[in-house]
């Protein structure tokens, strides 16, 4: 079955896209609860010996219920990036097609949802991890000090969120809107494109939403312009201010994670 890479893209590209218009609150951790028996049952022979059956552990892989690396995946985007390469002891699965990616992340989102239920009762403390080494990360392998500083724009975060929060807002940091969605400045979140038709200037804004048929942006004075578009014309470029933080979920350990977390805590 030599489907992949086509459909592949095609998935990744109508998700990036469709998420530039999706309303906020439709964020990773949604799943779609039809696809959750279908998830099971391509899950079971493909993933199942390593994850076991109900995806909490099994011969060698780790449990997905509690994988950070499930939490911050959206909508199988994350997970079908891994799936397609492998990683680690883990072998790639190129022949899912991306409605059977799509049914397993519903499947893995729901398991994470059961476990989350599960320990609200008693919530653990993920304050496991050394600050030490979260500084250590984020000035170096991390990089996060070339976006990021703790005396600028992270100053004082840990007293606007709790650990909990705090850890999601950088694995996954749209879904509260960037701090532009407080503070009225700009988005730094939101996605910019630039659109150059054949014999007239370039013109760049916010992203509002694209499809093969249009791109509408949102120019700096706010001014709104769509343009119907024919294959490759006008040519369209779009820039995802987060794909460093999707860069960095693919590599980043739960190791780092925890002392990510441990490190963002002190930043009072
Ligand atoms: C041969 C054993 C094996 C099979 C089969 C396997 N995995 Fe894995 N999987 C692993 C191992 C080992 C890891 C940990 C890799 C690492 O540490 O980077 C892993 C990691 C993962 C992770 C990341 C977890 C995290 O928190 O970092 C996901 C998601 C995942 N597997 C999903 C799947 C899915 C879905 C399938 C089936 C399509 C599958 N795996 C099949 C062994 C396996
Ligand atoms: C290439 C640039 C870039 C890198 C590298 C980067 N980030 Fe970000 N980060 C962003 C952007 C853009 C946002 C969204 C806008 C915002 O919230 O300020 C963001 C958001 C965040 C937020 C949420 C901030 C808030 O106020 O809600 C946290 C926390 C965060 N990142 C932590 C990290 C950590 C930790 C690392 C390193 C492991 C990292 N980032 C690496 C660009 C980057």
């Amino acid at each position: 079955m030599p489907l992949l890479s086509k459909p592949y893209s095609l998935i990744v590209a109508a998700f990036l896209f469709g998420s530039a218009v999706a309303p906020l609150s439709a964020q990773k951790g949604t799943y779609d609860p039809a696809a959750v028996p279908r998830g099971k049952e391509a899950f079971g022979p493909a993933c199942g010996f390593c994850h076991g059956l109900s995806a909490r552990g099994g011969d060698g892989g780790p449990d997905l219920a509690r994988s950070l690396f499930v939490m911050g995946d959206d909508h199988g985007k994350q997970l079908g990036e891994i799936l397609k390469t492998g990683r680690n002891g883990m072998p790639a699965f190129p022949d899912l097609t991306p409605s059977q990616v799509s049914d397993m992340a519903s499947f893995l989102h729901e398991r994470v949802e059961a476990a989350r239920a599960r320990e609200s009762a008693t919530p653990p403390n993920i304050i496991v991890g050394d600050a030490k080494d979260g500084l250590a990360y984020f000035n170096g392998a991390g990089k996060c000090s070339g976006c990021h500083s703790a005396t600028g724009d992270l100053k004082g975060i840990a007293s606007r969120f709790e650990p909990v929060a705090l850890q999601d807002r950088f694995l996954s940091p749209r879904a509260g809107g960037g701090r532009g969605g407080r503070g009225g400045g700009p988005n730094r979140a939101a996605k910019t494109v630039k659109v150059t038709p054949p014999n007239g200037p370039a013109v760049t804004g916010t992203l509002m939403s694209v499809s093969d048929f249009a791109v509408t942006l949102r120019e700096s004075d706010g001014n709104r312009r769509t343009f119907t578009r024919e294959g490759d014309v006008p040519k369209v470029e779009i820039t995802d201010p987060l794909q460093a933080h999707y860069d960095l979920l693919r590599r980043i350990t739960d190791k780092d994670i925890h002392n990510l977390t441990a490190y963002l805590v002190t930043l009072k």
